[in-house]
């Protein structure tokens, strides 16, 4: 059984905590294979943070059981994994292992007890004070580095599934994050993605007790990074100091995702978020107010429990006076275990559709004029590759934008992973267009 496969769901913490696992998968003598059916050992890194991700989860254990089933082992990772537990058993009697993110330290042994013909192997328990730190990670991205500073959630969001999934907060020594960029950048990395459910809840637990701003500017100090980006934050830990660290050093992508899920004040309260719609507006002034331009994002919920036509109505608002760059927009979905569900007056599916198009309508005019401005402008991309359709190189501005851009034909190098410069020429919705200048 020394062959696996696996699959990602979900965000980047799980597309990074697969890239651990397939660590300790090899330095425990598996190799991967592309396909699940050159596969021994088949595993799903899965997400439960609203209700599709997880019937798609159920669907694919089903599929491949059909086509490709026959003697292979099936292991289901992550959220909901932890979510469903040993029903999963039941659910597909195929599954020989289930374990959450929270008990992955443990993989090691549990693949011994896989390998000595248990069937039913679990690692579920949320009470742990351990990160997922690996001697060997297996990176996709030759350029790009995530790199978890802080693991699991201890906010109550009440539509949140996270702090059931990931367990309590823990955050890793300053000394591990900067040892862990050093390595990277001796191995050619130049871009580092910090990662958590809230980084900048990040606490260092080591006698350095770092802030996250602090930690911030000791990660864009490090000889051989160039871009540093991190996600997610949560207004409420919001602190000025990260704002004040990206505006002295250019490192720091000038770029913030700030999940704002409501601008109505009482849907707020009822999401228990822990902030105003004023608070966090205070947090948009201060980026606002900083010396280099800052993209900010944000993630919008449509539809929670009880929001009225006036809550929706200020959370359009919100997006006319914030004029965010990018803005992913979800329509609420009941998750299991979440304190949502004892809510009253769930809206139905038609009106959360309605809002989120209206929503989606309106934001995607403002990304065409955000856009526009910037048609003209010189910007430094990181070259993320080439698309041979269009004939442009993909590259990525400081402020998270893609650029796809023209280079000289005859000029054969590959571009990918190296900086350069581009002018904008023309902007759409989602991405911009312009080509390279030549120096
Ligand atoms: N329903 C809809 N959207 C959700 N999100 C989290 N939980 C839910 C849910 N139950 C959204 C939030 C969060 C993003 C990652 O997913 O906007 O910021
Ligand atoms: Fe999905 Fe949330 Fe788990 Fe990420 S942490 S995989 S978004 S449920």
């Amino acid at each position: 059984m020394k062959n696996f496969y696996i699959e990602t769901f979900g965000c980047q913490m799980n597309a990074h905590d697969s890239e651990k696992v397939i660590g300790t998968l090899v330095s425990e003598g598996y190799s991967k294979v592309d396909t699940p059916e050159a596969a021994d050992l088949v595993l799903y890194n899965t997400c439960s943070i609203r209700d599709k991700a997880e019937q798609k989860v159920f669907h694919r254990l089903q599929q491949f059981k059909r086509d490709a089933g026959k003697g292979k082992t099936f292991a289901v990772l992550g959220c909901v994994a932890q979510q469903e537990g040993e029903r999963i058993f039941e659910k597909a009697p195929h599954v020989s292992m289930v374990v959450g993110s929270a008990s992955y330290t443990r993989l090691p042994e549990l693949l011994v007890q896989l390998e000595a013909g248990n069937r039913r192997v679990t690692g579920l328990s949320l009470d742990t004070e351990d990160t997922f730190e690996t001697p060997l990670t297996r990176r996709d991205n030759p350029y790009r580095a995530y790199i978890t500073i802080i693991e699991g959630c201890d906010k109550s969001c009440a539509y949140c599934v996270v702090p059931f999934t990931r367990g309590p907060e823990r955050s890793r020594t300053s000394e591990s994050v900067l040892a862990e960029t050093r390595n990277l950048a001796a191995a050619g990395y130049t871009e580092i993605q910090l990662l958590g459910q809230n980084v900048n809840s990040y606490h260092d637990p080591s006698p350095a007790g770092f802030t996250f701003a602090q930690l911030l500017n000791a990660v864009g100090q490090v000889s051989g990074i160039r871009r540093v980006r991190f996600t997610t934050s949560h207004p409420r830990d919001f602190t000025k100091d990260i704002i004040d660290a990206i505006d002295r050093n250019p490192n720091l992508c000038n770029h913030v995702h700030l999940p704002v899920q409501s601008g109505s004040s009482s849907v707020l309260q009822r999401m228990q978020r822990l902030y105003t719609r004023d608070e966090y507006m205070r947090r948009i002034e201060w980026m606002k107010a900083a010396n280099r331009n800052i993209a900010i994002t944000t993630d919008v919920i449509v539809g929670f429990c009880g929001e009225t036509e006036a809550d929706f109505e200020q959370t359009l608002q919100l997006l006319d006076e914030v004029q965010y760059d990018s803005v992913f927009s979800f329509k609420y979905s009941k998750r299991p275990n979440t304190p949502a569900l004892s809510l009253d007056d769930h809206l139905p599916e038609e009106e959360k559709s309605r809002r989120l198009t209206i929503l989606q309508e309106k934001q995607r005019g403002i990304q065409i004029a955000r856009n526009s401005e910037l048609v003209g402008t010189v910007q430094e991309v990181n070259v993320e590759g080439f698309n041979k359709a269009t004939g442009q190189w993909i590259g990525r501005t400081s402020h998270n934008r893609t650029l796809n851009f023209s280079h000289p034909a005859g000029d054969a190098t590959n571009l990918s992973g190296g900086y350069l410069e581009a002018r904008v020429t023309r902007a759409g919705p989602n991405s911009l267009v312009g080509e390279s200048v030549l120096m």
